[in-house]
């Protein structure tokens, strides 16, 4: 039926965070709140996907009708996203943080001791490009691209090294993280398009239609 379009078709989101431990009370993290990719998450359940959320630590309510795996590092998401697969659509939407403590403390690092720790950093798996390589890559890869400059150049060139069909480019010079709208460019190998500054759900809404077009169109993305 033509409101249920994606029915029968399994489409993966990720959302939100990771947080990265230092020591069991400290962690490093980022600002998404998740709203964006829970928005788009509940946009594809409303159109009739089956909707795995793979989200880090967020206080958001799960939409209707998503299955919602809830995940604290990147390393966990990575491992949610696998266990999800296989899937015809995926649309990365987390802000998953670029490194993790090379060697998290098994106890509470005491100020007591001290000195001043230095945080030994190591590179988190990326997600993203894992997928767009994969052999079980998804018919439609979508990844984000939070920018605070040169917003459209950076997600052009991560098309290619994410293995996406799409890049959605989010300007967060402003108060897009945590905030209720967005900006945002669709970028493509066949183009950009710019879309106007408009609410999340709009945004989620406007994606979710895109999706749907690009899933049941004979021609692929
Ligand atoms: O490289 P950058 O972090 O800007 O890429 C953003 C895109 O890649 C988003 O879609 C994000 O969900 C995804 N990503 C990921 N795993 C990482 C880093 C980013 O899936 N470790």
């Amino acid at each position: 039926p033509s409101d249920q379009p994606l029915a029968g078709r399994h489409i993966l989101v990720t959302a939100g965070p990771t947080h990265e431990p230092i020591d069991p009370v400290r962690y490093i993290a980022n600002r998404s709140s998740g709203k964006q990719g829970f928005a788009i998450a509940g946009a594809l359940a409303a159109r009739g996907a089956r909707v795995s959320l793979v989200a880090g630590p967020v206080a958001l309510p799960t939409p209707p009708g998503v299955t919602r795996i809830d995940v604290e590092t990147a390393r966990q998401m990575a491992t949610a996203v696998d266990q999800a697969l296989p899937a015809d659509a995926a649309v990365m939407v987390a802000a998953v943080a670029d490194w993790r403590a090379a060697d998290a403390a098994e106890q509470k690092m005491k100020k007591e001791a001290g000195g001043i720790p230095t945080l030994q950093l190591v590179e988190n798996p990326d997600i993203l490009a894992t997928l767009g390589h994969s052999a079980a890559r998804p018919t439609l890869v979508v990844g984000f691209a939070a920018e605070t400059e040169h917003v459209v150049d950076h997600a052009r060139a991560k098309l290619a090294r994410k293995g996406a069909d799409w890049i959605v480019a989010n300007d967060v010079s402003g108060d897009v993280m945590g905030g209720d709208t967005n900006t945002v460019h669709l970028v493509s190998s066949t183009g950009v398009e710019t879309w106007e500054h408009m609410p999340k759900a709009a945004v989620a809404d406007r994606l979710a239609d895109r999706i749907v077009a690009a899933l049941t169109s004979a021609t692929p993305a």
